[in-house]
């Protein structure tokens, strides 16, 4: 996983915790504080997953929750990032598969080692549509954040529900988005 995505995890903690945070946990994880994560560098999930873990035990928190909320805070980084990529979109809806078309594309080609989620689309008639997230990384609750963040992005409201996991047995998570 992107030292990015650390970074953020970093400022995300210390804002919703306490300032020194992140440091607590690293010295906890036992990873060395003088050797941090850097943005270009790519890192074991591994080592996300074992810092989440941490956090749902030290602070009693539910992970969904956490992934949900980190979700909802990186999005701003997320889409800035994605400016650059001069990509054009009208709505919520064109942004998302522009998400899976163009952006998370141009991602692996510019971040060596990136690991991308792949999303698979279904309108429905009435205008509701169906997202099947599909990655080995089991980020559904992250997933939703984004999700959130981006109709929240955009002005547009949704009612987003998950309704397929791989947690509960499913092939894949899905989310159903019924448009207001
Ligand atoms: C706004 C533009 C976006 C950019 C520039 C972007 C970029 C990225 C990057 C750099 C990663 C980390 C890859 C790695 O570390 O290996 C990532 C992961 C991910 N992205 Fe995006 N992303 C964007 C929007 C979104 C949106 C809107 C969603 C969902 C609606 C989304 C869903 C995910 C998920 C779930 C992951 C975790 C990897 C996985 O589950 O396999 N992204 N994205």
């Amino acid at each position: 996983m992107k030292g990015l995505i650390f970074n953020q995890f970093e400022k995300f903690v210390n804002e919703k915790f306490e300032s020194d945070y992140f440091e607590k946990i690293l010295i906890d994880c036992k990873f060395n504080p003088a050797d941090p994560f850097v943005g270009p560098g790519t890192y074991p999930f591994a080592s996300l997953v074992k810092m989440l873990e941490f956090v749902v035990n030290d602070r009693s928190v539910e992970l969904d929750d956490v992934l949900r909320d980190f979700g909802q805070h990186i999005f701003p980084k997320l889409y800035e990032v994605s400016r650059s990529f001069e990509v054009e979109f009208t709505d919520c809806k064109s942004f998302l598969h522009s998400v899976e078309e163009i952006i998370h594309v141009e991602v692996k080609k510019l971040y060596e080692g990136s690991e991308l989620p792949k999303f698979l689309f279904k309108e429905n008639c009435g205008g509701d549509l169906t997202i099947t997230y599909i990655s080995e990384k089991g980020l559904c609750s992250f997933m939703e954040g984004l999700l959130q963040a981006s109709f929240k992005h955009f002005s547009q409201e949704v009612e987003i529900s998950q309704i397929k996991c791989t947690s509960k047995g499913d092939e894949n998570c899905q989310f159903l988005l019924k448009t207001k």
